[in-house]
This record gives structure tokens, C-alpha cells and sequence, in this order.
């Protein structure tokens, strides 16, 4: 990558692809900027450009071969990129995100062609900062950093993982305009505990084990120390760490920096925004539902916890807030005499006598919904499925797990199993489904909704520090951006062709909130609608 204040002109120029345009260069650029003879004679605008793009993406035999066209498009042509990704957004979504991001994390050390990035290893321990200097942008405002121990719900990918990331960080830029100079992918090498990755000798990570206990904790405090004083106004997002980790560093650092972890508290957000949308369709408020999850993880917890702080802003004691939401794991209802649970389950460990069958725990708790957040694909089966179709005349159902071959059910099942009348959402995207002559469309619960929009607002505001009232403005906010058109064909999130325009409101409320809570460390905008947008990233030329 070059610096800003250097002019590339003739090869270097097309070799950087902040500044390329590839054949759209103009006649008057070729000559000034030493690229005659350099590209074939014809000039074509930059939406030939795309078409040309598009036509060769559909042309690739699979999924994970569209993913590295478009990152090789990304390496060579940043602009031209990013107008795919914008003008094609529900084509191109499930390719650089959920759930093509899966398979390539899979693949990493196989597909690598370019680094993109950090890479930051244990080995690196003591000089982090020399490390971080290497970064040739100086004013970076988001990072997304794994250390790729549960790279979606595939598990451990170690370093290989660093496609989330990239991902992710793609994604701000796409959906909320953020500069692709602000942002920085990161992956900590600690080792990985997948021995297959171990014996693979295209693995791009240390080979080794994870390393764990203090030295991992001194080496996450060093990189917390190094990355925000050398980018002080930097958000930072912790994204598919370890739950064992995920829970411990966002308390540990929460207060102390710009921070979030995205599986916890982007997820919660999302969901609890379909949840809004979703609860007039069953004719109760939202403040009567009661919950029942499928996994008592990041995304579970997260979720639970910000439906509590819904329910108390709506008036309702916490204890009583709290017993709204039953959890589920791989042993069990989790009830207050189990012993087996941690702390972060033991929130929510009501009295109940114990239950081993999520069937059983569906027809004892009569829930409102059913969220899946477990990570395994097939779990709600036809007879979960069908006990609360019984119970309820508009069943809640979202599988929220990734990628796609993690799903806890397909929309089809869920809508086939329930007659129709289950309202539906699914983290990975699923197409629309023909049942009794109906079209149903189901929406993506996705933290995409969220996490772009929300970092958007922080860098308008400089916000300090990441609240809670941030993640339930963005989730009202999210809400409110569904039409009765959506939910008449059973969408409970907008199209992801309005996700712009749903970034853009979220980042305009999340920089409110941090005004009015005197987290902002920028003088306040007079038009804070106008300050996002002076922000926006054009990926035109
Ligand atoms: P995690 O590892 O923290 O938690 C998984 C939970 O599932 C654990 O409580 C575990 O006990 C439980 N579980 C595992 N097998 C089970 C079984 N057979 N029956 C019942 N429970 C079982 O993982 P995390 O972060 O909560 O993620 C879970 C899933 O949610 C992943 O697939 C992830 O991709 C997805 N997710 C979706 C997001 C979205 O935007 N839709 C965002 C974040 C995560």
C-alpha cells in the first residue's frame, strides 16, 4: 500500500490499488501520469467496469472461486471493488461474508494469494509497537482483531481465520461509507488447537498449540496498550474469539477503551431488532415475550442481556427481565442447581426442575420464540419446530448460527413444519420460499445490520467508549427501518438493498448517544445527519 502523499504514476500506479482505475483511466491521466501504452487503447467508464466484473463472477464454477475473484478485484482495483460490492450488494454479501467467508476461512492457507492486514503472533510478544508502525496509515478508526479460536461456527482456524476480518472490515466500507485507509484487519497468532490446520503444511499460522493463561493475557494487554496509543482514535472490535476469552476481555477492557465484541453485543442488537419487528406479527408487546435459546454462548448471552436492558427501559424489574429468557446448552435446560455452568450462563439459571429435551423445554416454557445460537446445524428439528407451532399461533423462530451449514434450521423447514405462520430470520442468508401459493420472504439476522452503522456513529462522535444504549438504539433504530411491505411477506429486517440507508441512521443515533452521555471527544457537529455523510467513503472515481 502507498502512502498518501506519494504520486505513483506509470506501473506503480496501476499496481496500487487505492489510486488504480484500471481501464478507465482518461486520456489526458494516461499521458500525464506515464500510463500510455501501459493499457489497451479503449477508455471505459467505471460502470463497464462493473459489468465486465460481474459477468466474470458469474462465470466461476463455485462459491469459494467468486470469493478470490473479488479479493484478487480487491488487491488490484480497491474502488472498483467496492461499487461491485455496493451495486451487487445482495449478490456479492453472501461472497465476501456469511457464509462464502466460512469456506474460505477453511481454505486460507490455500487459496492466500496477497496478505491483507496484520498479522501480530505471540512470537511478536515485547515489540508489538515497532510491529504496528509498519502499518502505512496513520489515522485508523476501525479494527476488527480475532485470534481465530471460533471462527463463525466452524470452530478453531487459528490463523487462518483472518478472513473474518477482512471480511468484516469490507463490510464498513460497503455499508456505512467508512474509508478504506481507516481501516485494519488484525489477526493474533497464539498457536491453534486444530490439528488438522497443525498438519497442514500450507497453514499460514505458527505451528504450534494455543497458548493460553497469563502469557496470552499478557500479550492481549500488550497489543490493547500498543494499538490504542499509536491509533488513539480507534474503535476497536474484538470478533470471533473464544467465548472462555470473548466474555473476560470485553469486562476487562469495556471501560477502559473504545471497544465491543461483536458476537456478543453486535449479535444481541440485531436480534433484539428483529425481535421488535417481529412481536407486533404475534399481536402482543414486546415487553409479554418470553425466550427460549438454543446455545448459551457469546451471541446467546449477548442476546439475553440487551433484551433485559430492553425490558428495563420499558419499566420491568431486572429479576423479572431476566426470567424472560431460558437457556439451553449441549447438557441442558440450565436451571439454578446445575453446577456445570459459568458465569456468564449463571445470569440467566432459573428454578426449574432439570430437562434434557429441547422438546420438553419448548412445551414446560411455552416461549414466544425460539433462538438458535449453538452452532449446530439440524437442531431444530421438525418436532421442536412443530411444538411451538401448537403453542403459538405466530411461532418466533430465528437460527441465527453461521455459516449456512451451521443453521439450526432452513427457512423452508422452519415455514413447512410450522404451516406457514412461523416468523422466520437466519443469520446466513436464505432465499425466498413458495409455500400454499405465498411467498415468504425471511429476513438476515445478521450483525451486519448493526456493526457498520454503529462504527460509523463512533468515529462521527469519537466516542470514548462503546455502550449498551448504543447497541439499543441501533436495534430500535434497525426496527424502524421495516416496512409493513417486509413484514406483510414475513421479513423482519429491511432488504439488505436499503443496508446504506439503515447504516447511515444507525451511525446518526449511535453519535447522538454519545453526546448525550458525554462520551464524545469531538466537538458536536451543528448537523450531525451532514458530519456521516462528510465521512462517506465514494468508491467512484
Ligand atoms: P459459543 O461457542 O460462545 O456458544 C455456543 C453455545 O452453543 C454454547 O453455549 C454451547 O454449549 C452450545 N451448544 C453447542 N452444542 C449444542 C447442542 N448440541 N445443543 C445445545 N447447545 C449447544 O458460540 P457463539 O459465539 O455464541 O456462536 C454460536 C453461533 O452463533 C455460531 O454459529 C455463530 O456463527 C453464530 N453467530 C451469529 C451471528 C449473527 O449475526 N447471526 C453473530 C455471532 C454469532
Amino acid at each position: 500500500m502507498t502512502d498518501a502523499s506519494e504520486t505513483p504514476r506509470g506501473l506503480d500506479l496501476l499496481r496500487d490499488p487505492i489510486r488504480n482505475k484500471g481501464t478507465a483511466f482518461t486520456s489526458e491521466e494516461r499521458s500525464s501520469l506515464g500510463l500510455r501504452g501501459l493499457l489497451p487503447p479503449r477508455v471505459l467508464s467505471q460502470e463497464l467496469q462493473v459489468q465486465r466484473v460481474v459477468e466474470n463472477l458469474r462465470r466461476q464454477q463455485s462459491d469459494l472461486e467468486r470469493y478470490v475473484y473479488l479479493q484478487a478485484l480487491h488487491d488490484r482495483n480497491e474502488r472498483l471493488f467496492y461499487k461491485v460490492v455496493i451495486d451487487q450488494v445482495e449478490e456479492v454479501m453472501p461472497l465476501i461474508y456469511t457464509p462464502t467467508v466460512g469456506k474460505a476461512c477453511q481454505e486460507f492457507g490455500h487459496i492466500f494469494q496477497r496478505p491483507r492486514g496484520m498479522f501480530i503472533s505471540i512470537e511478536d510478544q515485547g515489540r508489538i509497537d515497532e510491529i504496528l508502525a509498519c502499518w502505512p496509515h496513520d489515522d485508523v478508526r476501525v479494527i476488527v482483531v480475532t485470534d481465530g479460536e471460533r471462527i463463525l461456527g466452524l470452530g478453531d482456524l487459528g490463523a487462518d481465520g483472518m478472513g473474518i476480518p477482512i471480511g468484516k472490515l469490507s463490510l464498513y466500507t460497503a455499508c456505512a461509507g467508512i474509508h478504506p485507509d481507516k481501516c485494519l484487519p488484525i489477526t493474533l497468532d497464539v498457536g491453534t488447537d486444530n490439528m488438522e490446520l497443525l498438519a497442514d503444511p500450507l497453514y499460514i499460522g505458527l505451528p504450534m498449540r494455543r497458548v493460553r493463561g497469563e502469557r496470552y493475557d499478557a500479550f492481549i494487554d500488550e497489543f490493547v496498550g500498543a494499538v490504542t496509543t499509536r491509533f488513539p482514535r480507534t474503535v476497536l472490535q474484538f470478533e470471533d474469539f473464544g467465548n472462555a476469552n470473548a466474555f473476560r476481555l470485553l469486562e476487562k477492557y469495556r471501560n477502559r477503551v473504545c471497544t465491543f465484541n461483536d458476537d456478543i453485543q453486535g449479535t444481541a442488537s440485531v436480534a433484539l431488532a428483529g425481535l421488535l419487528s417481529a412481536m407486533p406479527l404475534t399481536g402482543r408487546p414486546f415487553t409479554e415475550g418470553r425466550w427460549l435459546f438454543l446455545g448459551a454462548g457469546e451471541a446467546g448471552i449477548g442476546i439475553g442481556r440487551l433484551i433485559v436492558a430492553a425490558l428495563m427501559a420499558e419499566g420491568i424489574a431486572e429479576a423479572e427481565a431476566k426470567k424472560r429468557c431460558w437457556y439451553f446448552d449441549s447438557k441442558g435446560l440450565i436451571t439454578s442447581e446445575r453446577t456445570d455452568i459459568s458465569e456468564h450462563k449463571r445470569t440467566f439459571a432459573h428454578e426449574h426442575r432439570p430437562i434434557t429435551d429441547f422438546v420438553d423445554a419448548v412445551h414446560s416454557l411455552e416461549p414466544t420464540g425460539i433462538l438458535g445460537a449453538s452452532g449446530v446445524y439440524g437442531s431444530f428439528t421438525r418436532s421442536i419446530v412443530e411444538a411451538i407451532s401448537e403453542i403459538q399461533e405466530r411461532p418466533i423462530v430465528f437460527s441465527l448460527s453461521n455459516p449456512t451449514s451451521r443453521s439450526e434450521c432452513t427457512a423452508r423447514q422452519a415455514y413447512e413444519w410450522s404451516g406457514g405462520r412461523a416468523i422466520f430470520a437466519s443469520g446466513s442468508p436464505f432465499g425466498p420460499v413458495e409455500l400454499d401459493e405465498r411467498t415468504l420472504v425471511p429476513g438476515q439476522g445478521n450483525n451486519t445490520y448493526i456493526f457498520p452503522g454503529l462504527g460509523m456513529g463512533l468515529i462521527v462522535s469519537e466516542a470514548s467508549r462503546v455502550v449498551d444504549e448504543m447497541f439499543l438504539v441501533a436495534a430500535r433504530t434497525l426496527a424502524a427501518q421495516v416496512s409493513q411491505r417486509d413484514l406483510d411477506v414475513g421479513r423482519v429486517y429491511p432488504p439488505l438493498s436499503k443496508i446504506r440507508s439503515v447504516s447511515e441512521e444507525i451511525a446518526v443515533e449511535v453519535a447522538e448517544v454519545a453526546y448525550k452521555m458525554g462520551l464524545a471527544r469531538r466537538d458536536r457537529p451543528q448537523d450531525l445527519r451532514a458530519a456521516v455523510k462528510d465521512e462517506h467513503f465514494s468508491p467512484e472515481y
